[in-house]
């Protein structure tokens, strides 16, 4: 029989405390189109019209003022951008979907710029990334962030707690903790980043006590069935690398088994960074919930990891930029409209709401996007 029959990734799954119509996620995508940290109606457009996603993970969204190093990025710490984003999960609700926020706190990949009153940066220890933060005006080098002192530790934490309450209150189905990609918790997790030498740094158990303290907390508002962790092992997205990326994460995996979590989603292939040597099955065999994959997969690898059953659920991040309807795209193994890169990053509804269904590139074959 061909993989394609064979497979379940089109079939129902349970995730955590979810039933999910299919194992096909949609990856968080930062967007930069929520001026002043408000998401709105382009917004629910956008999120409504990929609803048919097993589960839809929103864009990273900040914990804090301080957890800000992009332009227009939306917020989950006040008021006002709560009742934002309760229209968008409204949105995506009434069409079936299902869907988690991304909470972020960027660390030392800021600027004074993004920060209150133009201060420094935090992250765990002062050390300059290289590299460029970007800004509206083009790249502007990092400066060598603020190492937090110990006891500025606990309100940071805290900070996640409430930014998850704030996304329950929001009516998101659960939250994802964002642990990858070179932001704050992956900068306590890596020795590139952390040369602390209190209970934060040092030892692989010291570097993974923040991740866990902020799992702790998020668990103390959200069912543990509604929460996830977001790991990138082996990104160097950011400027990171440790010494020992197999012992770190196989740390991790283990030390988030045992508490109910819903998944660990791993980022196994950074856009544009270089395969690296990794056993991913071994970090899979050590975490009781479910894994989801993520980096470079198409249709074939998606139904390769199911039928190998080397992933449970199988994340999607540029495919779904350019394919709202990517579940029935690659159920009827239909062509993928390729992503414009260009309008990634900042914009209006052009390359952001205005990619076709297949529906209607069959309705209408000749017309642009
Ligand atoms: C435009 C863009 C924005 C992204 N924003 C985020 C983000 O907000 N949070 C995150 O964890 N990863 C982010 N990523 C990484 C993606 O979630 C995903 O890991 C990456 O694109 C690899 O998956 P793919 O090969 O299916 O695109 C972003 C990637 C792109 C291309």
């Amino acid at each position: 029989m061909p993989a394609d029959s064979a497979t379940d990734l089109f079939l129902p799954v349970r995730l955590g405390s979810l039933w999910l119509p299919n194992r096909v996620v949609m990856a968080p995508l930062t967007r930069n189109r929520a001026p002043d940290g408000l998401v709105g109606e382009l917004h629910a457009r956008y999120y409504r019209q990929r609803a048919g996603a097993g589960m839809i993970l929103t864009e990273a969204t900040v914990i804090a003022p301080e957890g800000v190093g992009y332009p227009n990025v939306p917020g989950l710490h006040s008021d006002a951008q709560v009742a934002a984003w309760r229209g968008v999960v409204e949105a995506v609700h009434e069409q079936g979907g299902r869907m988690f926020a991304q909470l972020w706190h960027v660390g030392r990949i800021s600027l004074p710029r993004y920060q209150p009153e133009g201060g420094l940066p935090v992250a765990p220890s002062a050390i300059r990334p290289a590299g460029e933060a970007f800004t509206p005006e083009g790249g502007a080098p990092y400066e060598t962030p603020r190492a937090l002192e110990l006891d500025e530790i606990p309100a940071v934490v805290n900070q996640y707690a409430a930014a998850a309450a704030n996304a329950l209150a929001a009516g998101f189905d659960g939250v994802e903790i964002h642990g990858a990609n070179g932001y704050l918790i992956d900068q306590f997790l890596r020795d590139g980043s952390n040369r602390r030498t209190d209970r934060y740094g040092g030892s692989i158990e010291n570097r993974c006590r923040f991740l866990e303290e902020i799992v702790e907390a998020v668990t103390g508002v959200v069912e543990a069935g509604r929460v996830g962790v977001r790991l990138s092992p082996t990104g160097a997205f950011n400027d990171m690398h440790d010494s020992d990326p197999q012992a770190l994460f196989d740390h991790v995996a283990t030390r988030l088994s045992g508490r109910g979590l819903a998944y660990v989603h791993v980022v196994e292939q950074f856009p544009g960074d270089e395969p690296a040597p990794f056993d991913f099955a071994s970090l899979r065999r050590r975490f009781e919930g479910a894994y989801i994959a993520n980096g470079g997969y198409d249709r074939a690898r998606a139904l390769q990891a199911r039928v190998e059953d080397t992933a449970d659920l199988i994340c999607f991040g540029r495919p779904y930029i350019a394919n709202p309807d990517l579940v029935h795209r690659l159920a009827l193994d239909a062509p993928l409209n390729p992503p414009d890169a260009d309008t990634f990053y900042g914009g209006d509804a052009e390359g952001y709401t205005d990619y076709p269904t297949l529906d209607q590139q069959r309705a209408a074959p000749y017309a642009s996007r």
